[in-house]
C-alpha cells in the first residue's frame, strides 16, 4: 500500500502547469471507437483513468501509442472487432459507460457489465439507456450485464433528460453521431468537457451543434474520419491548485487554463478574501490574510462544481468564520468529513449540507482517501495542517491527478509518497 506524507504549513509559491481535462479525455478516448481512421489526441493527462481506458480500447482490438512524454495518444480503432467490453475494463472506471455509446455507434450493439468508479452516490445510467432506446435501441440489464442493440440501426429522435447529466449528454451524443436523421438532446449538460467532446467529434466529421447550451442537435453522418485534436485544460485540477494556494496563504500562478471555466470558484475565492488576478490563460491566487467562511451550493455548469466541493470544504475548515456547503448533485459526497475531523476540523452533516465551524486549526494525522476528490481535499488539508499528515487510498487520487506530489513540491510543499506503512 502507498501513502502520501505531507509536512504541512509550507506557503506555496510559484507557477503550476495544468494538465488536460480528465473528464474530456475519458469521453474522447472511447469516442475514438466511432472513427474510421487514426486519432491523434494531444494534451492527454497521464492519469490512471486514462491508462485504464487505453487498456480497455486495446482489449477490443485497437492500437494505442503514447508519445510526447505520454501527453499525446495515437489511437487506431480501425481493427476493433468486438462489441463486448469485459468486466475488468468496465469496472475500473466510471467513464467506461462511454463504451456504450461508442460501441453502439460503431456496431449497432454492445454488451458490458455495469461501470465502476467513485462511490459518491447511486450514479445510475438510466438516462443513458433511455436515450439509446429513444434512438431505437433495445436495452436489457440482467445479472449485472447491460446489453444494448439497435436491430434496425439507430434513428434520430428527441430526448429530454430529467436532469442535465454529463455522462448521459455525452453518451447519447456519441451514439447519435451515425443515427439516421436529426437527434435533439434537451436539458443537456453544459460542462466544458461536453463541449470538448462535441468539438472532437466535429473535427472527425460529425455534425453536432449547440454543445454548451441546454440543447444539443446531432445530424447523423455516414462515417467519421481520423484527425488530430487537443484536449482542453482540466477545470478541476486547476481549481484544486487555486485552493491549494489559498489554504496555504500562498501566491500561485495557475497556468495553461481557461479562466472562464473557473468563474464559479474565482468568485467564491474573492468573496472569502483571496486576491485573484486573471490573465488570458492563467489565474494568480494570492492570500496574505485570514480568509472568511461562505455558503456554497453545488450546481451544474456554470454553477459551483460538485467535483470541487470537498476541496473547498477543506479550505473553509481553515476560515475565520463558519460556512455551509450544500451538495445538490450527488447524495453521498461527504465521506471525507470524518477524515477532516481527524485533522481537527469541526463539521457536522445536516441533510444535504455540511456545516463547517471556522477558526479551527488543523493538525496532521493519519487519514484515508475514500474517492478521488475526497483524496484531493485531504491533501489540501494536509498542506495546511501542523505536522505530519499521512494519507492512504492514494490509488483514488492517481485516477485523476497527474504528478500531484511533484507539482506541489515545485510550489514548495513538503510532500512525498512512501511505499509501506512502517
Ligand atoms: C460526471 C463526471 C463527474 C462529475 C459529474 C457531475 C465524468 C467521467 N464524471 O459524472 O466527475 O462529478 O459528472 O458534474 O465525466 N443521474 C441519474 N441517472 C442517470 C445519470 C445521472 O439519475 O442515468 C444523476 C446522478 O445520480 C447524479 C446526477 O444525475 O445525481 C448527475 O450525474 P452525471 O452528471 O451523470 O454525473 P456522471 O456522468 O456520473
Amino acid at each position: 500500500m502507498e501513502y502520501i506524507v505531507i509536512n504541512g504549513q509550507k506557503r506555496l509559491q510559484g507557477k503550476v502547469d495544468i494538465s488536460g481535462a480528465k473528464n474530456a479525455a475519458v469521453a474522447i478516448i472511447p469516442a475514438a471507437i466511432a472513427s474510421g481512421g487514426v486519432c491523434i489526441i494531444d494534451n492527454v493527462p497521464y492519469i490512471e483513468d486514462v491508462v485504464n481506458l487505453t487498456k480497455a480500447l486495446e482489449s477490443l482490438g485497437a492500437t494505442c501509442e503514447y508519445k510526447d512524454n505520454n501527453h499525446t495518444l495515437i489511437i487506431d480503432a480501425t481493427n476493433i472487432n468486438t462489441h463486448i467490453l469485459c468486466e475488468k475494463h468496465a469496472k475500473n472506471t466510471r467513464a467506461s459507460y462511454y463504451f456504450m455509446g461508442a460501441l453502439l455507434a460503431r456496431f449497432g450493439k454492445m454488451e458490458m457489465p455495469m461501470p465502476g468508479g467513485c462511490e459518491i452516490g447511486a450514479r445510475p445510467v438510466g438516462y443513458h439507456l433511455r436515450g439509446f432506446e429513444l434512438l431505437g435501441a433495445t436495452c436489457t440489464q440482467e445479472h449485472g450485464l447491460v446489453k444494448i442493440e439497435a436491430v434496425d440501426g439507430l434513428k434520430g429522435g428527441t430526448i429530454h433528460l430529467d436532469s442535465p447529466s454529463v455522462g448521459a449528454s455525452i453518451n447519447i451524443m456519441i451514439a447519435a453521431a451515425f443515427a439516421k436523421g436529426v437527434t435533439t438532446i434537451e436539458n443537456c449538460a453544459k460542462e466544458p468537457h461536453v463541449v470538448d467532446t462535441a468539438n472532437f467529434l466535429n473535427k472527425l466529421g460529425a455534425k453536432i451543434s449547440g454543445a454548451g447550451t441546454g440543447t444539443i442537435r446531432i445530424t447523423g453522418v455516414k462515417g467519421l474520419k481520423g484527425g488530430e485534436y487537443t484536449i482542453i485544460p482540466d477545470q478541476i485540477e486547476a481549481g484544486t491548485y487555486m485552493i491549494a494556494a489559498a489554504i496555504t496563504g500562498g501566491d500561485v500562478m495557475v497556468e495553461n487554463i481557461i479562466p472562464k471555466h473557473m468563474e464559479s470558484l474565482t468568485s467564491k475565492l474573492r468573496e472569502i478574501g483571496a486576491d485573484i488576478t486573471e490573465g488570458l490563460d492563467c489565474i494568480r491566487v494570492q492570500v496574505d490574510k485570514p480568509l472568511k467562511g461562505c455558503d456554497i451550493k453545488t450546481a451544474v455548469y456554470p454553477g459551483f462544481p460538485t467535483d470541487l466541493q470537498p476541496q473547498m470544504a477543506a479550505l473553509l475548515c481553515t476560515a475565520s468564520t463558519g460556512s455551509v456547503v450544500t451538495e445538490n448533485i450527488f447524495e453521498n459526497r461527504y465521506r471525507y468529513a470524518g477524515e477532516l475531523r481527524r485533522l481537527g476540523a469541526s463539521t457536522r452533516i445536516e441533510g444535504r449540507s455540511i456545516v463547517i465551524n471556522g477558526n479551527y486549526r488543523l493538525t496532521g494525522a493519519k487519514v484515508k482517501a475514500t474517492d478521488l476528490r475526497a483524496g484531493a481535499a485531504l491533501v489540501l488539508a494536509g498542506l495546511a495542517a501542523k505536522g505530519e499528515t499521512k494519507i492512504s487510498g492514494v490509488e483514488h487520487i492517481d485516477r485523476g491527478y497527474e504528478d500531484l506530489e511533484e507539482k506541489l513540491r515545485n510550489l514548495g510543499a513538503d510532500i512525498k509518497r512512501v511505499g509501506k506503512d512502517v
